[in-house]
């Protein structure tokens, strides 16, 4: 009686082993199907100037955009992800440097990485938010590329990407949104030139640096990762429908909200918004008080 019991038991337990390893072998080669897949896209060429007003620009786009707070200071590269169930993930190093890509990419490199979130293989990238840095303008991206390209170079080998079994399960289930390519309208025309001026309609175009995580509508979406904090609702029925302008422009400056919230600029990159201009903050508090 007590052999069979236990034939049955292990029948059971080697039974339930057999279908997590299946399930997980599933996973495992499906999102490698993901990440092997290859988009082909024609970028439209644009200008990329090299006059002193458009250098002075990209410095302050690549600010306010955050290429510093992942690419680093120098834009030589950093290690974003490092964790023993997640895997390793590290910003490009994009210097003309050691272990950088910057020498052997070209300007249409360049435009699939910002407007398609590719690499130079046409895969997806991971993490990279082009989502939100294809739909600048023509002008401003010029200008972005045109500084990133001047960076002086900085040798930085970073190691191989690599996806741990939970950041795997999370990407099948769709709960870990990084697989930037698929999060794309590859056939979206950004316009040529938005012209700045402190209105409604430039708050609405600097505004889509913060769709990627508040929404397109800016209703807020639940956190990018499972258990970070819902990025909130920014139109009028959330609480910036009772905050003045100098709380808005405090909040985005300081990462401290009127109800006392202090942010987490990993979380809420107000450490690259803290360089928007006055005029660029009063066009974006315009914006959102349009909104209903
Ligand atoms: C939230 C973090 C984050 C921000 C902000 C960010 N990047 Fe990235 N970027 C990454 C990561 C991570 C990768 C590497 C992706 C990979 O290897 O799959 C990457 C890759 C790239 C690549 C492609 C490199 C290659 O391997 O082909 C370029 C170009 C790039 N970033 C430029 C920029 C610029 C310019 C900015 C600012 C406008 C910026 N990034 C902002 C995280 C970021
Ligand atoms: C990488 C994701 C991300 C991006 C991009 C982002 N936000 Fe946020 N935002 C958050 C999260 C998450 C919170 C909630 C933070 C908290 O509660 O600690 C937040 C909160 C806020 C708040 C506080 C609102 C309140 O009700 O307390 C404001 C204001 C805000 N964001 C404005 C912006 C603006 C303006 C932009 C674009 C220029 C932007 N955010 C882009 C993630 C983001």
């Amino acid at each position: 009686m007590f052999k069979r019991i236990l034939k049955f038991t292990l029948i059971g337990v080697g039974f339930l082993l057999l279908c997590i390893a299946l399930f997980y072998a599933f996973v495992h080669f499906s999102v490698n199907d993901r990440l092997a897949q290859t988009y082909t896209v024609d970028p439209k060429p644009i200008a990329i100037p090299n006059d002193s007003a458009a250098l002075a620009l990209g410095h302050h786009l690549s600010l306010v955009q955050g290429c510093q707070d992942c690419h680093g200071k120098d834009l030589s590269g950093d290690i974003m992800v490092d964790d023993p169930a997640i895997g390793l993930i590290s910003a490009t190093n994009l210097t003309t440097g050691e272990g950088g890509i910057g020498a052997g990419y070209s300007d249409k490199d360049w435009l699939k990485a910002m407007r398609h979130g590719l690499s130079q293989e046409q895969t997806s990238l991971l993490i990279m938010p082009s989502t939100e840095y294809s739909k600048m303008s023509d002008h401003d991206l010029g200008a972005l590329i045109a500084y990133c390209k001047q960076a002086p170079p900085v040798d930085n080998q970073l190691p191989q990407n690599e996806l741990r079994p939970l950041a795997r399960i999370l990407i099948n289930f769709n709960q870990m949104k990084i697989l930037t390519a698929e999060l794309i309208d590859h056939d979206y025309e950004a316009p040529e030139y938005i012209t700045p001026s402190v209105s409604v309609d430039y708050g609405g175009y600097l505004a889509t640096a913060c769709a990627g995580c508040h929404g397109t509508n800016f209703k807020g979406l639940p956190g990018k990762e499972p258990g970070s904090p819902m990025a909130s609702d920014l139109t009028q029925t959330g609480n910036l429908a009772n905050w003045s302008e100098n709380q808005f422009k405090g909040a985005l400056r300081t990462g401290k909200t009127p109800e006392g919230i202090i942010m987490n600029s990993k979380l809420m990159p107000w450490e690259a918004f803290r360089h928007f201009s006055d005029d660029e903050i009063k066009a974006l508090y315009l914006f959102f008080q349009t909104l209903e």
